[in-house]
């Protein structure tokens, strides 16, 4: 098993390229399901999520390529329904094949996620919208068997919580289905909105693009031309080299961004007194004489992202006084607290919020990654502690971070992948 090691701390500098979006990448993979034509994906991260999607719809019988960042997908030999526990198991996000499967062959048998660590995260949403567009559904040994014989079709949904996925899933169920779909209280983050974008473009009318109501007029069970896509830049990637810059108090730029996604993240780095330069797909960020303490409550787009808490809690260990953070999503996303209390930190928890008092001279300690985020916080951490830091059980990182060792090499960092 892989591990990083990082001394620190150090100043960074210079520029990177930010990855395209994994969370736009995997409903787009996803959405090649409903297309009768190849589809080409372009900018996508090299990263293991991606590499696991793809691996199963090749599971289902579909054709790909992947080099360069870029897949070729052809799904009209997909001949199976049935999304198996060993892929789903590694990846919870392989639940996005359910909608487009249902909508294009009427079955499938999709594998229950199951819990993680940072919640239950069930999927009870996602399968209520497909019973009120008409399939059945019954878990039987640890699988969503779901059937529409006659087809999706169109209705009025009103989820009871945003959710990302769920909204993926319903509006890709509903492109093929008969009639209109109201999706009310959909999720709004630039990756359903790519989504979005790209079934528009390849036939299916929807309105509502970017907004919690959306409308879609499905095609009847035609199948779209889904041609070529390009991937929009990786916000939560971005934002944790924002936050790598900002912990080691250094300038650092950022290429292939689109910072009118990252509002949330760049107005609380302003609060904490960093200053930026921003330019077209470009962005720097500057050192500031003093850090100040923050106060976070996560929210869906264009809230604050759960995806940015942790590293923002690593962050904040630098700050001039008190930080608090409210984790309002994921009732148990807080797992990097302890590991965070092994640099030294002073952190105290109260159910869903955090306390964190600064600024607290870290020091290099053997931690552990428990989810992918939370990774990558002890990864900034390390760069800020003085002395040798190891992070363990990286492969949470390379399920969303590509090539994040040599990124900061790049930088300047004192960063490598050794084998345990
Ligand atoms: C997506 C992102 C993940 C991000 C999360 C929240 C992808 C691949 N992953 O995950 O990185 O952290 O959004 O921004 O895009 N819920 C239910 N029932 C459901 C569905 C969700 O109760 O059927 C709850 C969840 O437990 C959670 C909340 O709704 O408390 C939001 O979850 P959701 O938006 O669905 O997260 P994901 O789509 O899994």
């Amino acid at each position: 098993m892989d591990y990083l090691q990082i001394e620190g701390p150090n100043r960074l500098s210079g520029k990177i390229k930010i990855s395209g979006a994994k969370n736009a990448a995997l409903p787009l993979i996803a959405s090649t399901i409903l297309s009768k034509s190849e589809s080409k994906i372009s900018n996508l991260p090299n990263v293991k999520d991606v590499k696991t999607l793809l691996k199963l719809l090749s599971n289902l019988g579909a054709k790909y390529s992947f080099e360069d960042g870029s897949a070729k997908i052809d799904t009209s030999s997909t001949s199976n329904t049935k999304a198996v526990y060993d892929i789903v198991r590694t990846m919870r996000a392989s639940v996005l094949v359910l909608g487009p499967l249902l909508a294009r062959f009427g079955h499938c048998e999709v594998s229950l996620p199951g819990g993680c660590a940072i919640g239950q995260r069930p999927i009870d949403l996602h399968l209520k919208a497909l019973s009120l567009m008409g399939a059945s559904i019954e878990i039987k040994n640890g699988y969503v068997i779901a059937n529409a014989k006659k087809g999706l079709r169109g209705t009025r949904i009103i989820f009871d919580k945003v959710t990302v996925t769920g909204t993926e899933n319903i509006v890709m169920a509903a492109a093929l289905a008969k009639g209109k779909t109201t999706i009310v209280n959909g999720a709004k983050e630039p990756e359903v909105v790519q989504l979005c974008e790209v079934l528009k473009e390849a036939g299916v009318e929807i309105e509502g693009i970017g907004s919690d109501v959306l409308e879609i007029y499905g095609t009847d069970g035609e199948l779209l031309d889904i041609k070529e896509i390009k991937v929009i830049p990786d916000r939560i990637e971005a934002g944790t080299y924002l936050c790598a810059g900002a912990i080691t108090n250094s300038k650092i730029t950022l290429q292939n961004v689109n910072t009118s996604h990252m509002d949330a993240i760049i107005t609380k780095l302003q609060e904490m007194g960093f200053s930026f330069d921003i330019k077209k797909d470009e962005i720097t960020i500057n050192p500031t004489n003093s850090i100040n303490p923050v106060k976070i409550t996560t929210k869906e787009y264009p809230g604050f992202p759960t995806d940015m808490q942790a590293q923002f809690m690593a962050l904040s260990l630098m700050a001039n006084g008190v930080s608090i953070i409210e984790e309002r999503l994921f009732e148990n996303r807080f797992m990097h607290v302890s590991e965070l209390l092994r640099f030294g930190a002073k952190i105290s928890l109260n159910a869903n919020i955090a306390t964190i008092t600064g600024p607290t001279k870290l020091c290099g300690a053997d931690v552990m990654a428990t989810d992918l985020r939370a990774s990558s916080a002890l990864v900034l951490a390390g760069l800020a502690a003085k002395g040798v830091t190891n992070v363990h059980r990286i492969y949470h990182l390379d399920r969303g971070y590509e090539s994040l060792e040599k990124k900061l090499s790049a930088l300047g960092a004192k960063i490598q992948r050794l084998k345990e």
